[in-house]
Parts: C-alpha cells; sequence; structure tokens
C-alpha cells in the first residue's frame, strides 16, 4: 500500500481505476513498482503475494461498494442542484507540506486549498471554512511547539484532557495557545469561522496564557521562522488570562458561561480576527 501511496508524484503511480480494473494489468503495474523501490531501497522486504492477495480483497469491497468515482462530475452535479456540500479534512494546519513547520510534516496539503486540488473543486466554490481550534495546543510526536509547557501546567493538560494519539496510543505533548500561529493559519485557510473545542478542560486552571508573538534575536517576528534550526530559539511572548476555576460542562448557553471564559473566548476571537461559531465544553456538549 505504500508503494502505491509513494509513486504518485514520481509519476508512476498506480491509481484506483487500475486496482479496480483487470486485475493481471494491476499485478503487472504492481510488481514492476515494487522492483523500482527495491533499486532504490535493497534492504526493503515486501511480501508481494501476501500484499497481492489483500489488495484483491480490497478491490472487491471497492466494487462492491460502488463508492469510487469521479469527483469533479459529482460535486459539480450537487452544487447545480443546489445541494450543500461539506468536507472534512484530516491533520492540523501545522501539519501542510507546504505551510506546516516543514519538515515536521505530513505528506500532503492539510489546509483547505487541499480541497480543491484533492477533489477537483473550483476555489470559489468554498463559501465557509470553519476552523476546529482547541483551547489548548497539542502536537504529536516530534517538531517545533514553542509554547509547549514541560512541567505540571503541561501535564495537566495532557491528563484532564486525555490527550493521546488515536491511532498511535502515544501521549500528546501539551502547552498553551499559540494565537501568533492561529492568526496566521486563519490567513492561509481563509477562517470564516472558528469551532472552540475543549474549553472545558481549562476549568480548573488559576491563569491561563496565550502566545501572542514570536521575537528571535530580541526582534518581534512577523511571521513564524523558515528555517527549522531558528524555530527552537524562538522566544514566546504571552498574554496572561485570569481563569474561571467552575466547571462549565454544563452549561448551554455563551452568556450563562463564567466572565472570564467569556474574555478568554473573546481575547481569541478579537486577535485572530475570526468569529468563535461553536463551543465546545464536553465529550457530547455543545453551545
Ligand atoms: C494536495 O493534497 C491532496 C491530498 O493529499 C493531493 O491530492 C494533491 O495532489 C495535493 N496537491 C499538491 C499541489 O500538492
Ligand atoms: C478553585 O475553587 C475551589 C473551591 O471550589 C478552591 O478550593 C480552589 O482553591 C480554587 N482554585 C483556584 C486555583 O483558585
Amino acid at each position: 500500500m505504500f508503494f502505491i501511496a509513494l509513486g504518485k508524484c514520481f509519476l508512476n503511480g498506480i491509481r484506483v481505476v487500475n486496482l479496480l480494473g483487470d486485475f493481471g494489468d494491476f499485478t503487472v503495474r504492481y510488481k514492476t513498482l515494487v522492483e523500482h523501490y527495491r533499486s532504490q531501497f535493497p534492504t526493503i522486504e515486501v511480501d508481494m503475494d501476501g500484499e497481492l492477495a489483500c489488495l484483491k480483497e480490497h478491490a472487491e469491497k471497492l466494487r462492491s461498494l460502488s463508492i469510487v468515482g469521479d469527483t469533479v462530475e459529482l460535486l459539480d452535479e450537487a452544487r447545480k442542484g443546489g445541494k450543500s456540500v461539506l468536507i472534512e479534512g484530516a491533520n492540523g494546519a501545522l501539519l501542510d507540506i507546504d505551510f506546516g513547520t516543514y519538515p515536521y510534516v505530513t505528506s500532503s496539503n492539510s489546509t483547505v486549498g487541499g480541497a480543491c486540488t484533492g477533489l477537483g473543486l473550483p476555489p470559489s466554490a468554498v463559501r465557509n471554512v470553519v476552523g476546529v481550534v482547541k483551547a489548548y495546543q497539542t502536537r504529536v510526536g516530534t517538531g517545533p511547539f514553542p509554547t509547549e509547557q514541560l512541567n505540571s501546567v503541561g501535564q495537566q493538560l495532557q491528563s484532564i484532557g486525555q490527550e493521546v494519539g488515536v491511532t498511535t496510543g502515544r501521549k500528546r505533548r501539551c502547552g498553551w495557545l499559540d494565537l501568533f500561529l492561529l492568526k496566521r493559519t486563519a490567513i492561509i485557510n481563509g477562517l470564516t469561522a472558528i469551532a472552540f473545542t475543549k474549553v472545558d478542560i481549562l476549568d480548573t486552571f488559576k491563569d491561563i496564557q496565550v502566545a501572542v508573538g514570536y521575537k528571535l534575536d530580541g526582534k518581534p517576528l512577523s511571521s513564524p521562522p523558515a528555517r527549522a534550526a531558528d524555530w527552537e530559539r524562538v522566544e514566546v511572548e504571552y498574554q496572561t488570562l485570569s481563569g474561571w476555576n467552575s466547571s462549565t460542562a454544563a452549561i448551554r448557553k455563551f452568556e450563562d458561561l463564567p466572565e472570564n471564559c467569556r474574555n478568554y473566548i473573546k481575547f481569541v476571537e478579537d486577535f485572530v480576527g475570526v468569529p468563535i461559531t461553536m463551543l465546545g465544553v464536553g465529550p457530547t456538549a455543545r453551545l
């Protein structure tokens, strides 16, 4: 499977249409691709027969579901028919191959433009972009994280927020919300609204900090460092806001939230310049 994904940008990739077509033809393509990678990585081990058997099963399953098709036509017809199309993306904006913290990124574009390049949807079709933003910051695995709290604050965020990677089970690194980076994310994605989640995790903190700027060698930065090595030297400028020390989990109206909680939310909204239209205060609760 790995080989198939890799091939795309080397222009020797195998496409779904090949998988769903004649399996003999697919097998030839697959073997050619494996040989190609074997010549580059001689120690790599591939169970070709096992993989092919597995792929054959996948092909049958996919065919029976009839969910594979031309997204351009499908989406165009849906839009012409006046339907709303909701597109969901995975991975944080800072993991984007181009605008993330390269090289600690994923191999695709996880910013909103990916919806257009990935689906064949015209840019003018994107009208609303909702950024899903946690009330504090987390990161899985290595990579820059200037607001990380390697102390009791980070531990508390991790344990109260149950911050464990979904697929890996690894503990997520935790820290204060980085508004300097969020502002940039809002620009790149053209966020029109923010869904602010896990606000209740901050319920017991005396003070809450947010990053409002970066400095490098004493000079304020207007954008994040381009050089990977500079991230480690970045000095974070924080703004401290008072906590609210009471449970928000049962609250269902913005007006009913503690004053300091509303202040926190408003501060984020004003700094980023995007309205927060949804709030999460618990696993099942939304307001
Ligand atoms: C962006 O990502 C999507 C999804 O992975 C991919 O299909 C597309 O080719 C990528 N576009 C560019 C320009 O990298
Ligand atoms: C929060 O409130 C509780 C009482 O409900 C009190 O015992 C505790 O000290 C307070 N914590 C802070 C950080 O103010």
